[in-house]
C-alpha cells in the first residue's frame, strides 16, 4: 500500500486556510493512507482556553472533518488527522481516522504536553486498534511519544502501523520513534507540522519507519511536504527478530512484573 505523511504549517484561528492548504498538498497524490499534523484544523498554541475552544469542532458537526470525508472519498483513502475535538463542554487533542463513510476511529491524547494541560482534559479512549481494510491502524498523538509503554500496548494489540499526528517542539522524538518501529516490529508513521507560533517554533522532519528501524522517509525541518512511499504492511505481523527470537513471546512478564512500581523502589 501508499502512505503518504503531509507536514505543513496549520494556521491558528484559520480553520478554511488550514483545509486550503491540505487540499493542495494531497492533489497530485494517489495514497490509501494519508496521516496529517497534531491540531491539523486549529493551530497549536492557543492563547487561553477560549481560543482552544473556539478553534475546536465536535465531530459530528465538524466541517473539517466533512471536507477530509470528501477527499477521502475523492481517493478511496483513509485519512488520519489530528483533530481539536470539543464533546459539550469539554476538549480533547485528538486523532481521527476517516473514510469516504466518516469517523472510523478516535483516539484522544493521553499525555499531554505543556500548556495543553490548561485546555484540554485527558484521552479516556484507552489505546485502540482499529482494523480496516488497509491494515490495523493504533494512533498516538505528539508527546505520547515519550511513552513507550503506550506504542508496546498498541503493537501488542496487533497494530501493524500506528500512525503519529505531531506539532513537536523538542529535538527527539525523529531520532526515537524508528525505534519503536524496530523493538515492536510494526511501522510508525510521524507527521510533524513545521512553523512557528508565538514562542514555539515547530521541528518538521516528519518520519516513516518499517519494521526494521530503517527510515523509509523523513521531511525537511522547514517545509510544506507530502511524503510518500510504498510499504509492505503485513510484514509486520511477524515478530520474529531472528528465527529464535520473537519480540513479543521472549519478553520476561515474569521479571517486569506490571510495571505498576513505585518510582523509588
Ligand atoms: C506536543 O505534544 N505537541 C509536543
Amino acid at each position: 500500500m501508499k502512505i503518504s505523511l503531509l507536514q505543513y504549517a496549520p494556521q491558528l484561528n484559520n480553520l478554511q486556510a488550514n483545509l486550503d492548504a491540505i487540499s493542495a498538498l494531497m492533489a497530485p497524490s494517489d495514497s490509501d493512507l494519508y496521516v496529517l499534523p497534531e491540531l491539523s484544523n486549529s493551530g497549536y498554541n492557543f492563547i487561553d482556553r477560549q481560543n482552544a475552544f473556539d478553534n475546536s469542532e465536535s465531530i459530528e458537526d465538524s466541517i473539517y472533518i466533512q471536507r477530509l470525508m470528501a477527499l477521502a472519498k475523492n481517493k478511496n483513502a483513509h485519512i488520519v488527522s489530528g483533530f481539536c475535538e470539543r464533546d459539550n463542554d469539554k476538549l480533547y487533542n485528538s486523532s481521527v481516522l476517516i473514510n469516504s463513510e466518516g469517523v472510523a476511529g478516535l483516539y484522544r491524547k493521553l499525555h499531554l504536553f505543556l500548556n495543553e494541560k490548561d485546555y484540554f482534559e485527558p484521552g479516556n479512549k484507552g489505546l485502540p486498534v482499529f482494523d480496516t481494510p488497509i491494515g490495523k491502524i493504533g494512533m498516538l498523538i505528539c508527546f505520547d511519544w515519550m511513552f513507550p509503554e503506550a506504542w508496546r500496548t498498541l503493537a501488542l494489540k496487533g497494530a501493524q502501523i500506528i500512525a503519529h499526528p505531531s506539532n513537536l517542539v523538542l529535538p527527539y522524538c525523529q531520532g526515537v520513534t524508528p525505534s519503536y518501529a524496530l523493538v515492536n516490529r510494526c511501522y510508525t508513521a510521524t507527521a510533524n507540522r513545521i512553523g512557528t507560533e508565538g514562542d514555539l517554533t515547530f521541528t518538521g522532519q516528519s518520519v516513516l519507519s518499517d519494521i526494521n528501524g530503517k527510515v523509509v522517509i523523513k521531511g525537511s525541518k522547514d517545509e510544506s511536504q507530502l511524503l510518500s512511499a510504498e510499504i509492505d504492511i503485513s510484514l509486520a505481523d511477524s515478530k520474529y527478530v531472528t528465527a529464535r527470537n520473537h519480540v513479543f513471546e521472549d519478553r520476561r512478564n515474569d521479571v517486569y512484573g506490571d510495571l505498576n512500581i513505585g518510582t523509588n523502589d
